[in-house]
């Protein structure tokens, strides 16, 4: 018996929409039953465009998406399977949240009687606003509405751009709660963020991304669990350098300004800060890292520990 395809496999994704811009650039990545996988990278990464292929809203110049082992094209069936809050949902201003979502609904050609308003309430958490119109609505209500939309048809595979971005606290806990239920009640889920505590709080899954590549991906709890590296700020860069390089079970020495990133291959930190002293370097800073945080804060250039 074979086992059931991935709900979404994406494999070498390219698009380039001048010469100037590689938005996405060979994009492999599998997203298995059951995960809610983080697609974290900065501003520009290419999460967006990557998430509009996914769901057939533009065309790749190269590579493919299979959702549930189906290829997406326009209009694939298979993404029946799929809901989504990616752009603008194009909600009508002077109706209300309800009637929104209603209209919406039928749109699609499917009977209002058969989508699953309650769990969409339970999403919206609305209550008496749902019969108010949409243009009263604050952003953090419309991000509602639009969640509410993106799971009326009980979907396998929910894609979320951003779901809780310009929101307040509050509104965000909202936001990321209603994601975790999903995802307990079975749901896989793929969602882009731009803040790695988000991708720590609520994914099982990260995959960081920059300039439309993968830099790094697994699951949250083996990029954040095992700590093997470490950031150090030292008194002297170059005799720090030449003291750890001496050292076996260090497998790397990076810059990462003002401070150095070991890589550890064995070694345990407190023989490496020992090297350095018995070196004759002051070592100012030790801090242990996370591979998610390091391929992340490298990204968006933060340089202090
Ligand atoms: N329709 C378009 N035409 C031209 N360039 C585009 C278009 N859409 C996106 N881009 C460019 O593609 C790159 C990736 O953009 P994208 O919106 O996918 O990034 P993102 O990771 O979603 O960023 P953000 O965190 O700001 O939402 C950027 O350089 C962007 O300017
Ligand atoms: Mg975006």
């Amino acid at each position: 018996m074979s086992a059931s395809p991935p709900p979404l496999s994406i494999e070498k994704l390219t698009k380039r929409f001048d010469k100037q811009v590689l938005a996405v650039d060979g994009l492999d990545l599998v997203v298995e039953e059951g995960q809610v996988l983080g697609l974290l990278g900065p501003n520009g990464a290419g999460k967006t465009t990557s998430l509009r292929m996914i769901l057939g809203l533009i065309r790749p110049q190269s590579g493919r998406t299979l959702v549930f082992g189906e290829e997406i094209l326009p209009g694939s069936p298979v993404l029946q399977k799929v809901g989504s809050l990616v752009d603008n949902p194009g909600f009508v201003p002077h109706l209300s949240g309800l009637r929104n979502l209603q209209l919406w609904w039928e749109a699609g050609g499917r009977r209002w009687a058969q989508a699953d308003l309650d769990g969409a309430l339970e999403v919206a958490d609305l209550g008496t606003a749902l019969g108010r119109k949409y243009r009263t609505y604050s952003h953090g209500m419309r991000q509602r509405l639009g969640l509410a939309q993106a799971v009326l048809g009980r979907p396998r595979l929910l894609i979320l751009d951003e779901p809780t971005s310009g929101l307040d606290p509050q509104q965000m806990r909202h936001i990321r709660e209603a994601v975790t239920r999903m995802a307990r009640s079975g749901t896989t889920v793929l969602l882009s963020s731009h803040l790695l505590s988000e991708v720590e709080e609520v994914c099982t899954h990260a995959a960081v991304v920059d300039k439309g590549r993968l830099v790094t991906t697994g699951s949250v709890s083996d990029l954040t669990g095992t700590t093997r590296t470490v950031y150090l700020e030292v008194s002297d860069l170059d005799l720090a350098r030449h003291a750890l390089s001496a050292l076996s079970g260090v497998t790397a020495v990076e810059d990462r300004p003002p401070g150095l990133l070991v890589t550890l291959g064995g070694a345990e930190r407190s023989e490496v800060v020992a090297a350095l002293v018995h070196g004759g370097v002051g070592v100012e800073t030790v801090q242990a890292r996370h591979r998610l945080e390091d391929a992340f804060l490298e990204l968006v250039g933060d340089h202090s520990p």
